[in-house]
């Protein structure tokens, strides 16, 4: 709930993506610190990979009841989390540096 600029907001995305009855105050979320590759290996799939790893982190064997991975995204990196399934809490940040993302481990197991 933090992320969100306003808690009609907050409840307004899981109004869309949670079923009726299943809408709760808070939802149990990971947050990308700030992934980085190497120079010399940028541009061949390692951090796709990365992502990769962390979602099955929480889709095998998960013991946390993680349902979302969440990031403040540089916007040089944007078009990298949009290719791995990433969408935008908003569009009040899109002219900012940075820019608040969620994946929905939710639409992965479904
Ligand atoms: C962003 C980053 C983690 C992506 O990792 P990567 O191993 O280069 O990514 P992948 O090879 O899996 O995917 C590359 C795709 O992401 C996109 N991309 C977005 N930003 C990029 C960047 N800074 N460098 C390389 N690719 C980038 C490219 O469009 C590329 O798509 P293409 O193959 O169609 O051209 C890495 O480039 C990096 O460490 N960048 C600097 C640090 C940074 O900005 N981290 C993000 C913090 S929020």
């Amino acid at each position: 709930m933090s992320d969100f600029e306003s808690k009609r907001r907050f409840r307004r995305l899981f109004a869309d993506t949670m079923p009726a009855g299943k809408q709760y105050k808070s939802y149990p979320a990971v947050k990308i610190g700030r992934l980085g590759v190497h120079t010399d290996f940028q541009s061949t799939g390692f951090g796709g990979q990365l992502l990769n790893y962390i979602k099955g982190m929480f889709i095998y064997n998960n013991r946390t009841g993680c349902q979302y991975i969440t990031v403040d995204a540089y916007s040089r990196s944007l078009r990298f989390y949009e290719k791995n399934g990433f969408r935008y809490f908003t569009d009040s940040d899109s002219q900012s540096d940075t820019r608040q993302m969620y994946f929905s481990l939710v639409d992965l197991v479904n």
